[in-house]
């Protein structure tokens, strides 16, 4: 037997016993002839200990022992005389008889503990030494657990899990399609699923009612910290639903996963609509984990900072800001910062403005020479100021504005600490646009994806105003991170035909892409929504609240979209280009 009990188990209930144990050494210290070797697997570590008068072998062999040799030792259980309360296993050690090393190890390229000196590449490139880091242990335990969660509640609702293919046709979801060729079709390529979109629409046609699918989904697109070329999704249809139900399952399954895995129930989940998101923090994913809402000061009728010959108020589409409480003592050098950080060129604004209010009543802004006392004064009461409290205003178009004062807003956040982890703040949005318009192109696109239904009654602006209609669309938001979204489908052929028409698509090509799915239409569609969670994003909100996905996948990619360790994508040799048809 390799081993009676794991390296997190052993009490002070297990005293005298005889057991073994097999796992990674950790260190190994010599206090004049006695060894302490600590012995750990992914349950935890247990402290050996080797005295040389009582068994020279073992000490001996103990001695010659590397960090993260794999060993098998057995012995006894016995009562610390130094005990660390700090570890689960702090009150015993195991007096060891018995010493074997099952397999040696070189000494790692760095060290396996949470706070390790191995940079992130470095880490990338021995994948399978970092997964033994414990912190890395713990993310990928928490996702396996929050994955069971999930699974627990979809049974409980009676949904089926069904898989859906992965070597299919174009899936539009705005991203680039990942692509293999078919060596007995050569020339023809599968593409990889965006998501898995129009499969589950055909199982509801099908009549399975409830399906989801924990499922890999490919985008070949521009990574970030929340975004992975392949990622995975908790994929989700139902039919005969509205809106609200989807809405109502959902809410459902992020409050029993939370108190599932974490313990912490969360409230009823506010909604907002997209318009609002837009106007009062510049953005569909607001994190609300704090207030500092937009304040405008030009839009409509009203111009709180008109005729006072400052340019860059005048000419503005949008002035707005944001209060942060208790900022006004900000100097110089915070504030050249903060102007610093909106002038970068991701953010693009041409400048900052800021009204300190003072103690005394009476305001210091970077504008005092076009605007009067009287003027700051309306304008810090349109903010609700009180003294004490830092005013910082954007001018410019409206939609570059709205976004760089959004990250100014969360630049505050952070500063002043307002983003705490243990803060939960989920939010549904609802209400999306149906279409954005691509100036490029000059041309509409899907806002959500093109099987998204609209609401009927703004039916007539297909043809005055495309811009206005609102999608049957919604987002789940947590602490300003989108985790999910889906909507109500389209399940008539006429309407899914006007759709791609106007998309840009002629009829012949949309038989062509979407044939299927409008033949499929025709056989008794019914009536369908659904939603798709970024798993990834789930597991890492769920407990790190971070946005950053890729500790929370086993393997994940790096920014350019390579797998370090495998030195993937690669290149492949002439004879299998041959047989794929490529040149
Ligand atoms: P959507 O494209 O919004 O919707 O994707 C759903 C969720 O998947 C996550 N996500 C990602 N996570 C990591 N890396 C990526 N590259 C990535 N892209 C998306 C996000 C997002 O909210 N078929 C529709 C869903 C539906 O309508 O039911 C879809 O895929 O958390």
């Amino acid at each position: 037997m390799y081993r009676t009990h794991t390296c997190g188990e052993l009490r002070m209930r297990d005293a005298g016993k005889a057991v073994t144990l097999a796992g990674w050494v950790q260190r190994v210290r010599n206090f004049g002839g006695m060894l302490f070797l600590d012995i750990r697997d992914r349950y935890g570590i247990t402290q050996l200990v080797f005295n040389p008068e009582h068994n020279a072998a073992a000490s001996q062999l103990a001695n010659e022992l590397g960090r993260e040799y794999v060993i098998l030792a057995m012995g006894k259980v016995a009562e610390r005389s130094n005990k660390n309360a700090q570890m689960p296993t702090g009150e015993i050690e195991i007096h060891v008889e018995h010493l074997e090393v099952l397999n040696a190890s070189k000494t790692p390229p760095f060290t396996i503990e949470e706070e390790t000196d191995g940079g992130d590449e470095l880490r990338m490139n021995y994948r399978y030494l970092d997964l033994r880091r414990n912190n890395n242990q713990q993310n990928l335990l928490h996702r396996h657990q929050v994955a069971r969660a999930v699974r627990e509640y979809l049974d409980g609702q009676n949904f089926v899990d069904i898989e859906t293919p992965h070597l299919i046709k174009s899936t539009p979801e705005g991203a680039r399609d990942f692509v293999v060729p078919s060596r007995l079709n050569p020339g023809q390529f599968y593409a990889l699923p965006q998501s898995p979109q129009t499969f589950k629409q055909l199982l509801m046609v099908a009549g399975y009612d409830r399906y989801y699918q924990i499922v890999r989904c490919f985008r070949d697109e521009d990574l970030r910290q929340d975004r992975q070329p392949e990622f995975t999704q908790i994929d989700c249809e139902m039919a005969f639903v509205r809106r609200e139900d989807v809405l109502h399952m959902f809410e459902g399954m992020v409050k029993f996963v939370f108190k599932k895995v974490r313990g912490i129930e969360l409230p009823d989940f506010p909604r907002m609509s997209y318009d609002d998101a837009i106007h009062d923090y510049g953005n569909d994913k607001p994190d609300l984990r704090f207030e500092m809402k937009f304040v405008h000061l030009k839009e409509g009728e009203t111009n709180l900072v008109g005729e006072r010959s400052f340019k860059p108020f005048d000419e503005a589409e949008m002035v707005a800001g944001i209060c942060v409480n208790g900022c006004a003592d900000y100097t110089r050098k915070h504030l050249d910062e903060l102007t610093e950080f909106v002038k970068r060129p991701q953010l693009g604004a041409t400048g900052l403005v800021y009204i300190r209010c003072l103690a005394d009543g009476t305001f210091k802004s970077s504008v005092d020479k076009f605007y009067t006392a009287e003027d700051l004064k309306i304008i810090a009461a349109k903010f609700n100021a009180v003294p004490g409290d830092l005013l910082l205003i954007l001018a410019g178009p409206a939609g570059r504005t709205g976004k760089a004062l959004s990250e100014l807003r969360l630049e505050m956040g952070n500063r002043l600490g307002l983003r705490r982890k243990e803060d939960y703040k989920p939010l549904w949005v609802l209400d999306f646009p149906l279409f954005e318009y691509d100036a490029e192109e000059n041309r509409w696109n899907a806002m959500h994806h093109p099987f998204t239904s609209w609401r009927p009654e703004d039916e007539a602006f297909f043809e005055s105003d495309p811009g206005k209609i609102k999608a049957n669309a919604y987002d789940i938001v947590l602490n300003g991170v989108e985790i999910g979204g889906g909507s109500i489908r389209i399940h008539k052929r006429d309407r899914q035909e006007k759709m791609f028409t106007m998309l840009g698509l002629t009829k012949e090509e949309a038989l062509q892409k979407f044939g299927f799915i409008l033949n499929a239409f025709e056989f008794g569609a019914p009536p369908h929504g659904g939603i798709a969670f970024g798993f990834d994003r789930f597991c890492s909100m769920t407990i790190a609240n971070q946005e950053n996905i890729r500790d929370f996948i086993a393997f994940p990619k790096n920014n350019m979209g390579r797998d370090m360790m495998l030195d993937a994508p690669g290149t492949i040799d002439e004879k299998q280009k041959k047989e794929l048809g490529l040149k």
